[in-house]
């Protein structure tokens, strides 16, 4: 089986090109520069010629607070690009593999999400994946939006490679303790992905729609950061002392979070049989890595 991915460069792209080679499929790994989602003609030419049976997009504007001060190219990028996408694979009659997050929920709910809850999302980057999701489904019947959050791995920059860096440098670091969330890892969700592809592959009864894929166990980003410095600290020297929790007011950033974004996996696991792995074990396995692989450079 043949799939594109996009965005391959990115956190997921990469884990997902990684980890196809433990899978039997063959990936057309595509990004920028040389591939712009935003290009309708540039998606539609290479999804009609590569004789390719899914895309799965990995492709996507990510940063959330400079979402508030560029919402055109936010918009073009994670709204219109799916949407091109998806018009081209309904002319190929194949599926449309999607990734959303979390921040197209408010916050409000004391629970975590399930699918069918609401999107009220309250920054640009959450609007903007909600119209892309929006469109995806209208445009494409055959299509899976598997929504994850808190996304880390040793690519790019991240919230555990950020704590590690802050730990290295400062005595006292404050983070946020009242934004609940589920830390998720992209070699996780890469390996979700490919399982549903596989699952694709070989069914034809597909429970299309709107998913929900993240590390099991909820948690704050300063429970998030006392974890990954406490693990960081058995493979390296780390000069901080003081973890110190603050609450969202006392942490202002450009684009207003959700309060609690935890979501809810139990469709994924009853449709697809795919089970979420508890956040802390694969942070666990990112922290080995990152030192590994430092101690390789
Ligand atoms: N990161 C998170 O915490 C998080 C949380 C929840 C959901 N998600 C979702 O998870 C998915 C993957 O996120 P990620 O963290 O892997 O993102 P990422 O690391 O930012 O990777 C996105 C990739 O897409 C590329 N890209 C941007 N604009 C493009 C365009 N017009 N055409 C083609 N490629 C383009 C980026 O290239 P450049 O780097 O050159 O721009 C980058 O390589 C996204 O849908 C994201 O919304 C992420």
């Amino acid at each position: 089986m043949k799939v594109i991915v996009t965005g391959c460069n990115g956190q997921v792209g990469k884990e997902l090109c990684k980890k196809s080679k433990e899978y039997d499929l063959e990936i057309i790994s595509l990004d920028l520069p040389d591939f712009d989602i935003t290009d309708m003609e540039a998606v539609d030419e290479i999804i009609s010629k590569s004789n390719i049976s899914a895309v799965i997009n990995a492709a996507a504007y990510t940063a959330v607070d400079k979402a508030e001060s560029e919402p055109d190219i936010a918009f073009n990028v994670n709204q219109k690009g799916p949407a091109y996408l998806a018009a081209s694979c309904r002319k190929q009659k194949i599926p449309l593999i999607h990734i959303s997050t979390d921040y197209v929920f408010d916050g409000s709910k004391i629970d975590a999400y399930i699918e069918t809850d609401p999107v009220s999302p309250v920054g640009v980057y959450g609007k903007s994946k909600a119209a892309g999701e929006a469109d995806v489904r209208k445009i494409l019947a055959e299509h899976v939006i598997l929504r994850t959050a808190w996304l880390c791995s040793e690519h790019g920059n991240n919230f555990v490679k950020t704590m590690i860096r802050l730990g290295q440098e400062r005595n006292e670091i404050g983070v946020v303790a009242d934004q609940y969330g589920c830390p998720t890892f992209a070699n996780d969700i890469a390996e979700a992905l490919l399982d549903i592809v596989g699952k694709i592959a070989i069914k034809n009864d597909i429970a299309w729609g709107t998913y929900h894929y993240c590390g099991k166990g909820v948690t704050t980003w300063y429970g998030f950061a006392k974890e990954i410095l406490e693990l960081a600290g058995e493979y390296t020297g780390l000069k901080v002392r003081n973890i110190v929790p603050l609450t969202t007011k006392e942490y202002p950033t450009p684009a207003k979070r959700p309060a609690n974004s935890a979501l809810d996996c139990t469709l994924l696991k009853n449709n697809f049989n795919i089970f979420p792995k508890p956040w802390q074990n694969s942070l666990d396995d990112l922290v080995k890595r990152l030192f590994d692989y430092s101690a390789d450079e």
